[in-house]
């Protein structure tokens, strides 16, 4: 979908015209640009009430106006529920094009502009590869912007290239697990390396082994396709900057031996939303430039039960020497985080950062709308805290709270990888902070919010989210 601002509406092109109406917009501005609508304004009774849309067709002009009454210009959060209603409405009545008024007296600012044009693209996707009827999305929103401060058309561009981003994580995500196995997730990562001149490394089973990566091996040794750990590096010229990501890329978690129940192994082709958020992070901070150094590890792996599965009470030593007594075989995610933990160290960057769709627990605790973080380091935390707010991919914070670490010692290894006596998110963390070194280290759980089972606040389409993409380059842009 194009955005793209103008600065007079096209008497054929512009047949729909969208007029949010906000709390404290004046219905004065709208009469003077569309003189058609100057009598509906003078009732009020005739114009929808917050939190209600009204389409109308003035008869004048042959236009049709979608009025969307709904919260405040200066509230991001509005400016996503408004986006979210605009595009609901467009697809439902089949609009391939229309003309979004902005009046003059609006108070917006970059968050609202930033907020209004990501979920205006994020609400026009749909995962519909595998549907015979597909419905077309919207092509065209044009802006006519009566702002003294127009956004420039500069930063329109760039939210459509980190939105494309979050297409591609979506598109990988929502994809089947038929398809998306250990290996179509290296050809991915070798394709993206390819286009956007990244240096790449994957490690097969012949590399892992050689290299002690024995958390890798031992959750994908029953999967037909064997597992992968992928590094990506993108080093702009004159960086001061290394921030490491590192993505769950469990392309299907049946549970190993210790079998999920139907009811919830419906949705675990969502268990490498990790590795798709750190690949598709990749891509915006290719195509945008961005002067930070980034390596990005995914580590992936099918979890399945067979007779190569690896069993409760196994124990496996890591390159780090660390010893781990494997409790239960679905609490996977943090044995393969831990072998790409232990590379991001290796390489020593200023922070690090990953991304796994980890524990249940952190769905009670949640939900679908916020993600757990969970990181010692108050600057790290905060700069994530506060992309977050900026961009409504929204965290909140759970402590590794250091007490708690006993329950993850074991009685014949270094550690266990699980326990049954609650705070399983934190513990969780817990254990991947074992991995880290003294590297700065944040840990978001985005089991809840990657993917959706119902539609989301603020996002129509169930499925993958794409949660992650923009929270990144929020916080690489402001680091620069
Ligand atoms: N992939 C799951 C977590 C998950 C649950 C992701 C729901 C998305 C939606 C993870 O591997 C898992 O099975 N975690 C267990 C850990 C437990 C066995 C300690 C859990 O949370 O129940
Ligand atoms: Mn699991
Ligand atoms: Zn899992």
């Amino acid at each position: 979908m194009k955005i793209a601002k103008i600065s007079r509406p096209h008497p054929l092109r512009h047949g729909t015209v969208v007029i949010p109406m906000f709390r404290n917009s004046s219905r004065t501005a709208v009469g003077e640009e569309f003189p058609e609508l100057k009598k509906l304004l003078q009732d009020k009774k005739s114009l929808p009430a917050e939190g209600e849309s009204l389409f109308c067709h003035a008869l004048a002009s042959g236009r049709r106006f979608l009025f969307i009454a709904s919260g405040r210009s200066d509230r991001p959060a509005d400016a996503r529920v408004l986006a979210c209603r605009i595009m609901t409405e467009l697809r439902k009545k089949h609009i391939r094009r229309a003309l979004l008024f902005i009046s003059v007296e609006m108070k917006v600012g970059r968050g609202f502009w930033l907020n209004l044009i990501d979920y205006l693209h994020l609400n026009n996707y749909r995962f519909d590869r595998y549907m015979r009827k597909k419905d077309r999305p919207v092509q065209h929103i044009d802006l006519l912007c009566r702002q003294k401060s127009p956004l420039p058309a500069a930063e329109i561009s760039a939210r459509e290239m980190i939105d494309r981003s979050v297409v591609f994580c979506r598109d990988l995500v929502n994809e089947i697990p038929a398809r998306i196995t250990p290996d179509e997730l290296v050809r991915t990562a070798v394709a993206l390396a390819d286009e956007y001149h990244l240096a790449r490394q994957v490690w097969r089973k012949k590399e892992l082994a050689q290299n002690g990566m024995h958390g890798l091996l031992a959750v994908g040794a029953a999967a037909g396709c064997p597992p992968a750990l992928i590094r990506l590096d993108y080093v702009p010229a004159g960086f001061s900057r290394t921030v490491a990501l590192v993505g769950k890329g469990i392309t299907f978690d049946a549970g190993g031996l210790n079998l999920k129940p139907g009811t919830s192994m419906d949705e675990m082709k969502c268990d490498m939303a990790g590795a798709a958020v750190v690949l598709a992070i990749m891509k915006s901070v290719a195509m945008l430039r961005l002067p930070v150094k980034v390596i990005a590890l995914a580590a992936a792996a099918e979890n399945m039960p067979g007779s190569q599965a690896y069993k409760p009470g196994d124990i496996i030593t890591y390159a780090n020497k660390k010893t781990v007594e494997i409790v239960n075989t679905d609490a996977e995610g943090r044995l393969i985080l831990a072998d790409a933990l232990i590379v991001a160290a290796r390489q020593k960057p200023d922070v690090i950062i990953e991304f796994s769709t980890l524990t249940g627990a952190i769905i009670t605790a949640l939900g679908d709308g916020i993600a757990g973080v969970m990181c010692r380091n108050r600057k790290l935390r905060g700069e994530l805290l506060r992309a977050a707010d900026a961009c409504g991919e929204l965290l909140w914070e759970l402590p590794l709270f250091s007490e708690y670490r006993k329950d993850i010692r074991s009685k014949i290894a270094d550690l266990k990888n699980a326990n049954y006596h609650g705070a399983s998110s934190i513990k969780a963390g817990l254990f991947l902070n074992e991995f880290t070194g003294h590297i700065p280290f944040a840990h978001l759980d985005i089991a809840g919010t990657a993917f959706l089972s119902k539609p989301g606040f603020w996002l129509a389409a169930e499925g993958a989210t794409g949660f992650g993409v923009r929270l990144l380059i929020e916080y690489l842009k402001n680091l620069t």
